[in-house]
Order: structure tokens, then sequence, then C-alpha cells
């Protein structure tokens, strides 16, 4: 039994895509658990480029189970076209190979629009969120309002929800946030035909896993976003609605947390975030925009610029305590060639204090000085480097250093786009059979 969560351990946008859809070929699962279309993961296949928002990634190889399990707020229009795009290019074959959670919620266009205008009042103290309805949607699983996949298989008990759900959003629209409401029959019967698509894939998806594992089948954990976005640990306000980190997937999953074998956090050779919030590394100058060009770091939901900084080891660490991390796999290295100097924060200095722990305060969050520690760069092109030997050793002392102040060990370096395009020092899938 080999059963493996992967989380992000930054802002998001570490590269969770594609190592997901690396150790898939390891895994016979792979479950998706919290966030929804807001997540965007990049996969790269030759010359094919996908990006999933709801998907798991593991989507792309054959004879896996794939997962979206309760966690997750489900935008039921984009999965669909997901689900017919990866079909139109020959993926996704046996529709037996894909399974969604009859608990998970439903985002409706109510929650888009209440998101979007909310954030429009909300002028210079905007979060910044992708504008998909995500904390609408979570607002009402916790508030009991929240209507399920299993609720829209069942016309009955979808008319009754969707009825006594419109009339309150109606009237937050319309008097608390001077937007328009929606028709009930349009949404009724939009929803009704999403619940028929989808009601084929809908299941006991905690009975499907727990009976997976009892088979001895490994399974894969998918996080999406990252630590410091879950709305207990991370940047508060400037968050996601729901948990990041690992512990967010046995919930979500329904398997006990004694299941778990390894927790692998992935991690940006520098930091990047997109949208409002703290980000105490953030570079506002020619290296933050170099960076941002050689990584293309622009959003792959929204198309945003992401702002971009030097790796953060105070953060890292959070995220290392936080989810229980056993590996940390070590993304875009490559994108750091040709810096002449690198910073690395070890620690952060706020009125003459020094801080070496991520603080709660939004305060101090904002108003703390990185503590760096400077190292040279390299100009050599790495990206087909398959040893950790053969990275120069400015390089390996980069890496070094990272996994020396984050304290967990570094089982892979990714160099680039490509599933080839990676050094695999440990597997983690291996270390367990
Ligand atoms: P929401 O999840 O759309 O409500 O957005 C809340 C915050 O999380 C915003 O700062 C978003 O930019 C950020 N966010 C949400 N999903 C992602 C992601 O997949 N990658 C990076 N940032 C994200």
């Amino acid at each position: 039994m080999a059963n493996v969560i992967i989380v992000g351990t930054q802002w998001g946008d570490e590269g969770k895509g594609k190592l997901v859809d690396l150790m898939t070929e390891f895994a016979h699962v792979i479950v998706r658990f919290q966030g929804g279309s807001n997540a965007g993961h990049t996969v790269v296949v030759g010359d094919r480029k996908f990006i999933f928002h709801q998907l798991p990634s593991g989507i792309l190889r054959d004879n896996k189970l794939c997962i979206i399990g309760s966690g997750v707020v489900l935008d039921p229009a984009t999965l669909l076209e997901e689900i017919d795009e990866v079909k139109g290019k020959g993926f996704l074959a046996n529709d037996d190979a894909l399974l969604i959670s009859e608990e998970a919620q439903i985002v409706f266009p109510y929650h888009k629009r209440i998101d979007v205008a909310r954030e429009r009042r909300k002028g210079a103290h905007k979060i910044g969120t992708t504008g998909r309805g995500i904390g609408p949607a979570y607002e009402d699983k916790i508030s009991r309002m929240g209507i399920r996949l299993i609720d829209l298989t069942d016309e009955e008990v979808f008319r009754d929800k969707l009825e006594r759900n419109l009339e309150e959003k109606n009237f937050c629209l319309t008097h608390q946030l001077q937007d328009e409401g929606f028709s009930y029959q349009e949404l009724f019967d939009q929803y009704r035909a999403y619940g028929e698509r989808l009601g084929r894939y809908a299941a006991n998806t905690s009975l499907a896993i727990n009976h997976e594992i009892e088979k001895g089948k490994d399974v894969l954990f998918e996080g999406a976003q990252g630590t410091l976005l879950d709305v207990d640990h991370g940047t508060y306000p400037y968050v996601t609605s729901s948990n990041t980190v690992a512990a967010s997937a046995c919930v979500s999953a329904g398997v006990g947390i004694r299941k778990i074998e390894r927790i692998i956090g992935v991690t940006k050779a520098y930091t990047t975030r997109v949208g409002s919030g703290p980000f105490p590394t953030e570079l506002s100058d020619a290296t933050g925009d170099h960076l941002r060009a050689s990584g293309g770091e622009f959003g792959a939901t929204t198309g945003r610029p992401r702002r971009c900084g030097w790796f953060d080891a105070v953060v890292v660490r959070h995220a290392a305590r936080l989810n229980g991390l056993t590996d940390l796999a070590l993304t875009k290295l490559d994108v750091l060639g040709g810096l002449e100097k690198l910073r690395i924060c070890t620690a952060y200095k706020y009125r003459g204090n020094t801080i070496t722990e991520y603080p709660a305060s939004l305060p101090v969050q904002e108003g703390c000085e990185p503590v760096y520690e400077e190292l040279s760069g390299w100009e050599e092109d790495i990206s087909l480097v398959k040893d950790m030997g053969d990275l120069p050793p400015n390089a390996q002392r980069y890496v070094r250093l990272i996994e020396q102040l984050v304290g967990v060990e570094i089982c892979m370096i990714s160099l680039g786009d490509e599933r080839s395009q990676t050094m695999m020092l440990k597997n983690p899938f291996h270390r367990l059979h």
C-alpha cells in the first residue's frame, strides 16, 4: 500500500499538475480533494498542453481511476466542457474511469455573480478571487444550504432546494449587491440537464476509494491551490475558502488518516502569488519581471500576471509543519538560470525583532522585512540534466540550502514542463514497496 498526498507549499501554482501527472504512473487511483474551477493544473504531454480546472490530472493515463471527492465545489458547466475536451482528444474513453462524490457541492451562476459583485464592492480591499464562485459555494455548504450532486439527480429534492436557495440569493443580489437576479425556470432546466449527464459519474467515492485501498491499490491525492491559501492557516483573509493542507484529503475522500504514508510538498524554486495579500519576498523590480517572463508566470485560470519573488523558507517551513511533509518536490529550478545572484529568505525582521515562524497577524505579514542569504547563480542551461551531480555546483548549493532550511528531503526536481525534464532523486512510491 502506498497512499500519497501531493500539496502546494506556497500560494498555489507550484507545478502540482505536472508532478501529479508524473506520479500517476505509479498510482492506480487519483483523487482531487478540494477547491474547484479556481484551480488550473497544467500538464504537458509531447506538444500538447492541458489545463485542468476540475478533472484530476491523472485523467491522461490509461487504466487509472480518477475521483473527485466531496470537498470539491463542482462547476458542472466547466466540468462537462473539460470532460468533452479530453474525450475529444482520445482520453477518458471509458466513463467508468471517473467517479464524482455524490456529496460534492454544486456551484451555481448566482455564486459567481455574488463573488464578482462582492469583490467590486470591496474596492481596494478585494481578495482578488478568480471570480468562479468558490467562496459563496463553500459558504452555502457550511451554512447547510448547499445543493449537492446527489440533489441534482433527484428532480423533487432539487426543485425544493433551488426554490429556497434562489429566493435568498435573488434577494441578496438585488437588494444588497445592486445586481441582477436569476430566473428560476432557466436555472432549473439547465442544472437538471447537468444532473442527467453528471449522474453517470456520481458515486459513494469513500466506499470506492477504501475498496481500492483494501485491494492493495495505490492512491494519489491531488491538492489544489497552496498551503498559504488555506482558509485556516493561510494569509487570512487573502486565502481561498477551502482547507488546502494535506489533512483535507482524508476528509474529502472519506479515508482514515492512518491510510496515508507519504505527503509530498510541491515547492517552486522561487515564489509567486496571484491575487491580493501579503507577500514578504515580492520583487517589484526588473528581477521580478525577469522571473515572470522566464517562468511564464501568468495565471492558468484567469491569465493574470503572477506576482514574483525570492524563495521564502519561512513560508515553506510553515507548510512542512502544517502538512506533515515527508518529501519536497522542487519545481522550476531552470527558471533561475542566468541570474548572477540569488536570494533565499531565512527569517523576517519586524520592529527590530527576528521572526522565524510565519506570523498570523496580517499587519506583521505586511510589514515584515525578509532576512536574506545570498548565493551565486549559474549560467548553464540545466533543463536536460538528469543527475544531481551534473547540476552546476551553485545550483546544487541552492537546492541543498532549501532542503536544510525547510528540514525536508527533496525527492525530485523539475526542470521544465515536459515529463522527461525531471530529476527523480527518490521515488516516494518505490520507497514503500
Ligand atoms: P478564490 O479561490 O477564487 O476565492 O480566490 C481566493 C484567492 O486564492 C485569490 O487570491 C486567488 O487568486 C487565489 N487562488 C485560487 N485558486 C488559485 C490557484 O489555483 N492558484 C493560485 N491562486 C489561486
